[in-house]
């Protein structure tokens, strides 16, 4: 589903060029939730910008579901990117003077139409995350963790070949991470969603079926995942104390 290949992505500040990204491979199948872990400033922004190609890369490829990203004229790319790409962001971006139902529908009101089977779509999508309550609030009136499921949701109405989640429970207490990265769960489980997480919760990731680990812009290690979710845990807590030493 997702096939990043050989990337390379420097930065130029200045007459100085910083590489950050220095030969990534990796792929992620369709239906697997995999995350991205490293120090902060190891290249995992950057990686996700790259593939939803909000900023250029250096060399190498990245396809998504058979289509490659780099090169579109930018037309096509907002296009890919509303109708094939889901996005969930740290801080949300929900839209303070709309519902939760209508944020919900965002990417289907840009396309122009919110059909039946939208709408419906909606309200499937907000019972099984629990949130077919607020529907009708608006982001300020709901907690942070309800926030974050409507912007799972909302990432889910075209139903995208892949989530692209940059530290979706960065900004949330230990319970409302858990909820919120249940509901990616059902969203593979139920949907066979894709998900690609980056985050530097440990417990967020040990949900995952595998965990990348980011490391000055090489890939590390990745670690698949296996025995409980506690297991599961501790053998990733043991790798990244590995990588740090
Ligand atoms: N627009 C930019 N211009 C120059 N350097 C940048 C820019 N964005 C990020 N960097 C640098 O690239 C490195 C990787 O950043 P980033 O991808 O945000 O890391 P992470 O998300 O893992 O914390 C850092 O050293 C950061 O300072
Ligand atoms: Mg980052």
């Amino acid at each position: 589903m997702l096939y990043v290949k050989n990337l390379y992505k420097s930065y130029q500040v200045g007459k100085v060029k910083y590489p950050v990204l220095k030969g990534i491979d990796f792929h992620v199948a369709q239906g697997e939730f995999v995350a991205v872990m490293g120090p902060s400033g190891s290249g995992k922004t950057t990686l996700l910008n790259c593939i939803s190609c909000y900023i250029p890369f250096d060399g190498g490829s990245i396809m998504v579901g058979g289509v490659k990203l780099a090169g579109q004229d930018e037309e096509t790319l907002a296009k890919i990117r509303n109708t094939k790409l889901g996005f969930v962001f740290q801080d949300f971006m929900l839209l303070d003077g709309l519902s939760i139902r209508e944020n919900i529908l965002v990417p289907r009101i840009v396309q122009g139409e919110v059909g039946r089977d939208a709408e419906q779509l909606a309200e499937r999508l907000a019972d099984m995350f629990g949130i077919g309550h607020i529907m009708d609030k608006y982001p300020a009136d709901v907690s942070g963790g309800e926030k974050q499921r409507a912007a799972v949701a909302r990432s889910l109405i075209n139903s995208p070949m892949v989530i692209l989640a940059d530290e979706p429970t960065g900004n949330l207490d230990s319970k409302s991470s858990r909820i919120v990265i249940e509901t990616f769960i059902e969203a593979k489980e139920k949907m066979e969603a894709t998900i690609f997480m980056v985050t530097h919760d440990s417990f967020a990731a040990s949900f995952c079926d595998r965990v990348i680990l980011l490391k000055d812009g090489t890939i590390y290690r990745q670690v698949e995942k296996e025995g409980s979710q506690r297991e599961f845990q501790d053998k990733l807590l043991d790798a990244i104390r590995e990588m740090s030493a």
